[in-house]
């Protein structure tokens, strides 16, 4: 019997079929869905840390304005993927404990500082268009519930990567203190936003199994290539050089060679050791901690309600 539910499982997702939540799945598929879609809700979450830095120091009440609007879309974002999360039968209550105690991870990416104002536009273009072009082929994934909502996921991205790319053209074309300020983010995070992809296809521990479950749609290094391609005309647009001395245009492959990303910076980060890892975890879970009350209320009042509605 199990065996005949395998055969339809694996049918399905080889017809690129959706797995709904109440679909049988092999276990193990379950446990890399809530492995991946937890960790990307941690990222949504804790990634709201960075920019929230600005909000209170943004030059004008038009970038504040968009920045609030970014940052408060990141803690929805948040919200969908615990939603999909739990339609695979965990709580989020338990996600976020996993992640309070390093059992869960999420993006390295927002364990780099946001030193200047041109950070959030290097974020924006950035870790926001490399975050859009690993999750739009993430809106073709086996699994219904965390598709649909990369679907409106990547809607909300294209604005922030708008916006970022948007401030960041301002900057480039102002006074020589701003072009450098934009230069001197693009020259720290561009590195960082391409660990973001994931290690090399070579040293991936799960993306065999996951390209096979088409969780995964193309791989890390080839979605990598992707982000580069598209990234080196926009830096020339932008009037902003990227800081790598060995890009150049490949001919016969039809993309950008670029040199070679630091992994054992990555390791680092991934093991804690970051510059932003210990702070950004300490926040969150002050923020959780200093949040009980609003649940509470939230839950007493839902409660309430519901009897309410029973009556
Ligand atoms: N940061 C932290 N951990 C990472 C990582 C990164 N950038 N890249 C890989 N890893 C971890 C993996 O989680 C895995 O560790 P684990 O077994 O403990 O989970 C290990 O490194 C090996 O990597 P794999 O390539 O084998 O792992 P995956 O198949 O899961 O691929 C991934 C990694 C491409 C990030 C994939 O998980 C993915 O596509 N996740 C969904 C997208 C996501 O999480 N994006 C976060 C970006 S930030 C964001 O979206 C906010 C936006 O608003 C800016």
């Amino acid at each position: 019997d199990e065996d005949f539910r395998l055969t339809e499982f694996e049918a399905e997702v080889a017809a690129d079929g959706r797995i709904e939540p109440r679909d049988w799945m092999p276990d193990a598929y379950r446990a890399t869905l809530v492995r991946q879609i937890a960790q990307h809700a941690h990222s949504e979450i804790i990634g709201m840390q960075p920019e929230a830095n600005w909000i209170t120091r943004a030059p004008s009440l038009r970038r504040k304005a968009i920045l609030m609007a970014k940052v408060q879309d990141e803690a929805g974002h948040g919200l969908y993927l615990y939603g999909a999360a739990e339609t695979l039968g965990v709580d989020r209550a338990e996600l976020l404990d996993k992640l309070h105690a390093g059992r869960q991870r999420y993006s390295s990416i927002f364990n780099y500082p946001t030193l200047t104002w041109a950070d959030v536009g290097a974020i924006g273009w950035l870790v926001d268009g490399a975050a859009i072009t690993n999750q739009v082929p993430l809106c073709r994934c086996s699994y219904g519930p965390y598709a649909r909502a990369m679907v409106r996921i990547c809607k909300e991205e294209s604005f922030h990567q708008r916006q970022g790319y948007e401030l960041l053209y301002a900057l480039a074309h102002g006074t020589q203190a701003q072009r450098a300020m934009a230069q001197d983010a693009v020259d720290r995070w561009w590195w960082p936003s391409l660990m973001m992809f994931g290690p090399p296809d070579d040293e991936s521990a799960h993306s065999a199994q996951s390209m096979a479950w088409r969780i995964k749609r193309h791989s890390n290094d080839e979605l990598r290539q992707r982000f580069v391609d598209i990234c080196v005309p926009q830096a020339e647009s932008l009037g902003l050089r990227l800081p790598d001395p060995e890009l150049r245009w490949n001919e016969e492959r039809g993309h950008w060679d670029f040199g070679a990303i630091d992994w054992t910076e990555f390791q680092q980060v991934l093991r804690g050791n970051g510059p932003c890892n210990e702070q950004r975890l300490a926040q969150r879970v002050t923020a959780h901690e200093e949040g009980a009350w609003v649940r509470e209320a939230a839950a007493a009042y839902a409660a309430k309600h519901r009897d309410e509605q029973e009556v």
